[in-house]
């Protein structure tokens, strides 16, 4: 390959949510030794890196994202030596590992905050965010990020803020202590060879010490405060006194100009792409939203991502197969029509946009068979603590694999999974895709493959092409194009010399509605 770019500006980034991926002993739930024995799915799909949920040990308030101990493995998922036989295997086939780590708060039940609690003299308090109430009343009235009160009150009557679940105390940012700890947990991980960090909710970490209320047009005290960008600094330094390291925030950020802020050369790698993630099934908004991408990044020269979908959001086939196309966690569109056809085809076509776009593209696992969001959970089996608190559970995606047989588990445990699998998903499984032409899989391991041998589609470089109202149409260098039809009606394609890819059959020479296709333009690469 002619590209000598660091491996994370250009890579196809596989999300694992452990819990869901593969169930070596049978209880149900997803483990290490799962994703050892199916390595060889993620080397065929061809992807560059793994990006691993959390597998610490954690009382699972919120799926693992309530961290007891960033040094160890959950026993849920098996051990150390199994997390270091993973990375190591996965290297051996090519694979690099992103490990995920929570800074923003850590679980109540971490030797830290349980020592904060025994006493109102602990010297871990400070590690926290303690303090008196006002009267009867809390500290202050913001509201949580899952919806919901940010404080609770210890036996001791001072309150501690959480602005996730009460098991998630937020961590005090402004304490040498816990940056000491933050830098020596990305070094325990990059000793282990891991090759990136994912940074949980990576806007949040420091707050604004005077407690303001959350007041339109003011400062907001706890959401991308200026300080934040020290913390990044500092992990910069420790990424970069390590070869080829990679720190990707999750940021969610609506304004661009403070979005790229976190991507400055001495900060973070990369950062998730929400806009595009929550962006609709709409030509112009589509179009508007990969120029402010690509617009944003150009300016620090940190590369774009793509991302369709993730173990927090409703899984894009359903998106794409509702009215409104849109993700958002303040609108709730569970329960409303979903055409499974549509936002199948759709999806499809996005993939052939996320895996031909300028950038680094995620893929959340499962998005390669085509999966729905499982809307038919009964409500006593939701686990996520946010189905409490906003009348959402995000259970819906999280739902375990399905890999081969035709019914439930799916090959995904011998045991009975930790959330139901719809029964439908019996054509979806790796087994029953895998060489089916047709198939989901079988168009994102062709797109990935082309993706590596395309020359065009190594370089940053884009370009739009005159195109038909509702039609995208762009190129990657002088002899790759990629064309997305989201004009309601068929439309000709540009002159080309070959068709690479299609995401569904052509209507004769035209491109149907809801369709893309990669095209050679010319002979030569
Ligand atoms: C991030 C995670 C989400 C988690 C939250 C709190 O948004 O992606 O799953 O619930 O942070 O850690």
């Amino acid at each position: 390959m002619a590209d000598h770019d660091p491996w994370w500006r250009n890579a196809v980034i596989y999300q694992i949510y452990p819990r869901s991926f593969a169930d070596s002993d049978g209880d149900g739930v997803g483990d290490i030794d799962g994703i050892r024995a199916h390595l060889q799915h993620l080397r065929g799909l061809g992807v560059d890196a793994i990006w691993m949920s959390p597998w610490y040990p954690s009382p699972m308030a919120d799926a693992g994202y309530d961290v007891a101990d960033f040094r160890d493995i959950d026993p849920v998922f098996g051990d150390l030596a199994a997390a270091e036989a993973l990375i190591t295997e996965a290297h051996a086939v090519n694979i690099r590992m992103i490990v995920d780590i929570v800074p923003n708060h850590i679980s109540s039940a971490h030797p830290w905050f349980q020592a904060a609690l025994a006493s109102p003299d602990a010297p871990e308090r400070e590690y926290f965010w303690f303090r008196a109430g006002r009267g009867d009343r809390m500290p202050t009235e913001w509201v949580g990020e899952f919806g919901g009160t940010t404080w609770t009150q210890a036996p001791d009557g001072q309150w501690y803020l959480h602005l996730f679940t009460p098991e998630q105390p937020d961590l005090n940012w402004e304490h040498p202590d816990v940056r000491a700890e933050f830098e020596s947990i990305l070094r325990f991980w990059f000793d282990r060879g891991v090759d990136g960090i994912r940074i949980d909710s990576a806007a949040l970490l420091l707050k604004d010490g005077t407690l303001p209320e959350v007041i339109d047009g003011e400062p907001h005290p706890f959401h991308d405060l200026d300080g934040v960008h020290d913390v990044y600094r500092a992990w910069r330094r420790v990424a970069d006194s390590y070869p080829d390291r990679a720190l990707i925030g999750e940021v969610w950020m609506p304004d661009v100009s403070r979005f790229a802020k976190y991507l400055r050369p001495d900060e973070l790698h990369a950062a998730f792409n929400f806009d595009f993630l929550g962006c609709a099934w709409e030509p112009r908004l589509m179009r508007e939203c990969i120029d402010r991408t690509l617009a944003a990044h150009e300016t620090i020269g940190a590369p774009a991502t793509w991302v369709l979908s993730n173990h927090d959001v409703t899984r894009h086939v359903t998106r794409y197969g509702r009215a409104k196309t849109t993700f958002s966690f303040e609108e709730n569109l569970d329960g409303t029509p979903v055409d499974l056809e549509l936002g199948t085809r759709r999806a499809r076509a996005a993939a052939l946009l996320s895996l031909s776009l300028p950038g680094a593209t995620y893929i959340y696992q499962g998005e390669e068979l085509g999966l729905w969001e499982n809307e038919n959970i009964p409500a006593d089996a939701f686990v996520d603590p946010m189905w409490q608190r906003r009348g959402h559970s995000r259970d819906g995606c999280r739902v375990p694999l399905p890999w081969s047989g035709d019914e439930p588990p799916f090959g995904f445990s011998t045991g009975t999974p930790w959330l139901p699998q719809p029964a439908e998903w019996k054509d979806r499984t790796v087994q029953a895709q895998s060489g089916d032409p047709s198939s989901m899989l079988e168009l994102y391991r062709a797109a990935i493959h082309l993706r590596r041998t395309e020359e065009g589609l190594h370089r940053s470089t884009m370009a739009w092409l005159d195109a038909a109202p509702g039609v995208l149409a762009y190129t990657r260098g002088s002899a790759f194009a990629c064309v997305l039809n989201m004009s309601g009606i068929p439309v000709p394609l540009p002159d080309h010399h070959s068709c690479l890819l299609a995401s569904g059959p052509l209507d004769g020479t035209l491109l149907p509605p809801d369709a893309a296709v990669w095209l050679r333009l010319h002979p030569g690469k």
